[in-house]
């Protein structure tokens, strides 16, 4: 669910620098091409995402949740020529459009695709002592956020910067009675609330980003 009434949002969207013509392409495709286009975080959150990488001089991106490729192509074209963008996802359909638009990109080959569960690639990164990330964004199964974020603690650069997307799961985090998800969602918000190593903020973009600082 969006919280902000749709005319808001077109105003928002209407004044905020437009999406690149291949971006514009592949939200096109995926709505024509695939079962669940509402996955992809959009305009506003891309252009926030790309904003992120920009104004933090990030090299190194992380992002669990590929789908078609949307957010991670907004964040590649913020990155210097050297920069960085690793993305994993579970599904080779999702995957394959994903690789169609990187192909088709100058910012493509900053971008490389691992395939299989974030948490298992998270945890063979930290036992491989992989460098670690500016930005981590986490965009997957909802039910893992918790150990998403603590596994990004590790991943993560002092300074670093994390994002999880749906941290409000359309109002859900209020309910009583919780599915796997929603708990997912709100353990993960109590947990930042009370790290000591994170600063933070809840955004009530869409449907809500938690941006998370390792100070
Ligand atoms: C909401 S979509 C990501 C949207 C994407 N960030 C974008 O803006 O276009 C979630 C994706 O997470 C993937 N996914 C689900 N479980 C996963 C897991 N355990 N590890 C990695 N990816 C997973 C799904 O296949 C799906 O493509």
């Amino acid at each position: 669910m969006n919280f902000i009434p749709k005319e808001i949002e077109n105003y928002a969207l209407k004044r905020s620098k437009k999406p690149s013509a291949l971006l514009d392409e592949l939200w096109a495709y995926t709505h024509a091409h695939t079962d669940a286009p509402q996955m992809l975080t959009g305009p506003l959150e891309g252009n926030f995402l790309h904003m992120l990488v920009s104004i933090s001089g990030a090299k190194r991106v992380l992002e669990i949740g590929t789908f078609t490729g949307y957010s991670a192509l907004w964040m590649a074209q913020a990155l210097p020529a050297d920069g960085k963008l690793i993305t994993c996802d579970v599904s080779e359909n999702n995957v394959s459009i994903a690789k169609q638009f990187f192909e088709k990109s100058e910012h493509g080959s900053k971008i490389t695709i691992q395939m299989g569960p974030g948490l298992k690639i998270l945890q063979k990164m930290i036992e491989s002592g992989e460098d670690p990330f500016d930005v981590i964004f986490v965009d997957a199964d909802k039910e893992n956020y918790p150990r998403y974020f603590q596994k990004s603690l590790e991943l993560i650069k002092n300074g670093g910067l994390m994002v999880f997307d749906n941290t409000l799961w359309s109002g859900r985090v209020l309910d009583e009675e919780q599915d796997a998800e929603t708990k997912g969602i709100d353990r993960l918000n109590i947990m930042i609330e009370n790290e000591k190593r994170v600063q933070n903020v809840l955004l009530t973009i869409r449907d809500g980003m938690q941006l998370v600082r390792k100070v």
